[in-house]
């Protein structure tokens, strides 16, 4: 046989028909033997996603390395305390507890910050961008109150900035947004994007169990954040919320405009009578784009039980997209927790140290064109169905002054369901609205709420129907 030389012969086929059979050597191009480009790794914070990366690192880079031609380097770690019991087993003469010693090491090439919180988080990666750094962050706090300027910095000095595990942990949601759907033009999504919320809301409705038992069993399992009234009262969705509008708009977000509404009002009786009238409480981050400008909202949201978004329950996250040339889509999985978290993390590091070996890092930054800014509505423009369900004195005239009331604001009735007062002296009141304007329904609440009939303060739930 003749000297091969650089090429490589693979085998040997036949072409089927012929006879004799002739043999076929198949050349395939010089075969590329050269090592995978090693990519320095620097980590600040070895909490529970933290751990998640270390082990995916240590158990394995080859395979990445094998896979996608880089192999990652833990280079340096940054904890609170250097003498804690870990998850994971680091070297030691890696450790550290000055996130300096970690964003200044001129080894480390990619910045993992999975520290959290605003500041110093926002000093250290605009920092590791100042020393051309790229960074990876599950940041959603800092992405929505100061991404300005953290996205900003990215561009200045053309580093790429990888979020993705910031929204909904293990769901490829944002990869999903920004490339899978990069000619379309979204115009709403709905979403689950917390777990502990979910999972309150699962347990109330399936165990009966009331708003305060069900938080401390999802404290019990670890579903919470460390103060879990960022879960509760919405604003964990809301960071989540600005950082999906951000790319699915392409809008810069001001977060404090975005509406905010918790969980901690939502009762077992709100669940047992919307069940009841066909729909499931759903806590859901909701983003539309009109005419005039974004809806932006998180708040408890009843949904018909035929909604895709209601069978999800528990700690699971689900996001649901409209674009207008792929219609309707629904990513649904973990969004929170070490290994699916970490997987996020991971996704991004690797995109972006293969870039890197690409020689793209200097042309691509994460966010091309800045987005520009965009008007967020205000809540009392919104118009929707409402539940309203009132606690009233069980005496004649009471339900007909509050349908006047209503009418007298140009509020329609769709249904009115009077429950058992249970031995009380007042009596629960459920309506269900036609579309009205929420400022109408504000209105007409703030008299109902102040009539010595009312017993306590309406509950309003908006009604989704966009399926
Ligand atoms: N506390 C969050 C949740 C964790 O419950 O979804 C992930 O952001």
């Amino acid at each position: 046989m003749a000297k091969l030389g650089l090429r490589r012969y693979l085998g040997v086929v036949e072409i089927a028909g012929s006879n004799p059979v002739a043999p076929i050597l198949i050349k395939k191009e010089k075969m590329n033997h050269s090592e995978p480009k090693e990519i320095g790794i620097g980590l600040i914070g070895l909490g529970t996603v933290g751990s998640g990366v270390v082990k995916t690192l240590q158990a394995r880079a080859s395979s990445i390395a094998r896979e996608t031609g880089v192999k990652l380097v833990l280079r340096r770690v940054c904890v609170r305390s250097l003498n804690k019991k870990r998850a994971v087993k680091v070297p030691k003469n890696i450790l550290t507890a000055r996130p300096e010693t970690v964003i200044d090491d001129p080894q480390v090439e990619i910045l993992i910050e999975l520290a959290g919180g605003i500041h110093p988080a926002k000093e250290w990666i605009e920092k590791a961008f100042a020393l051309k750094k790229h960074v990876v962050t599950a940041n959603k706090a800092l992405l929505a109150e100061k991404g300005k300027s953290v996205y900003l910095a990215a561009r200045v000095h053309r580093r790429r900035l990888g979020f993705e595990a910031s929204v909904c942990g293990g769901i490829p949601i944002l990869r999903a947004i920004r490339e899978g759907l990069a000619s379309d033009n979204v115009t709403h999504f709905l979403g689950i994007v917390n777990g502990t919320c979910n999972y309150i809301l699962t347990e109330m409705s399936q165990k009966g169990l009331s708003f305060s038992k069900s938080l401390s069993e999802a404290q019990q399992k670890g579903y919470a954040e460390a103060n879990p009234a960022l879960d509760v009262d919405g604003v964990d969705s809301a960071h989540k919320l600005a950082v999906l509008s951000r790319l699915a708009f392409q809008a810069e977000v001001d977060f404090k405009k975005i509406y905010v509404e918790g969980i901690r009002r939502i009762t077992a009786a709100d669940i047992v009578y919307a069940k009841e009238l066909g729909y499931v409480i759903k806590l859901l981050v909701i983003g539309k784009k009109k005419e005039k400008g974004l809806e932006l909202r998180v708040h408890p949201t009843l949904l018909p039980l035929d909604h895709p978004l209601s069978s999800v329950r528990g700690v699971y996250n689900a996001v649901y997209v409209h674009g207008d040339h792929t219609g309707d889509l629904l990513f649904y999985g973990r969004g929170a927790g070490m290994m699916p978290t970490a997987s996020a993390v991971m996704s991004d590091v690797i995109e972006i140290a293969q870039d890197m070996t690409k020689g793209l890092d200097a042309m691509r930054s994460s966010w091309g064109n800045e987005p520009s800014a965009m008007k967020i509505l205000p809540i009392g423009d919104l118009v929707s169905k409402y539940y309203l369900r009132f606690q009233v004195k069980d005496k004649p005239g009471v339900l007909g002054s509050i349908a006047k009331i209503l009418g007298d604001n140009k509020i329609s009735i769709l249904s009115v369901h009077q429950k058992d007062s249970l031995g009380s002296r007042s009596v629960p009141v459920v309506i269900l609205t036609y579309e009205a304007k929420e400022s109408d329904i504000r209105r007409a609440l703030q008299k109902i709420d102040s009539s010595p009939d009312t017993q306590e303060k309406t509950q309003l739930i908006r009604v989704e129907a966009l399926i």
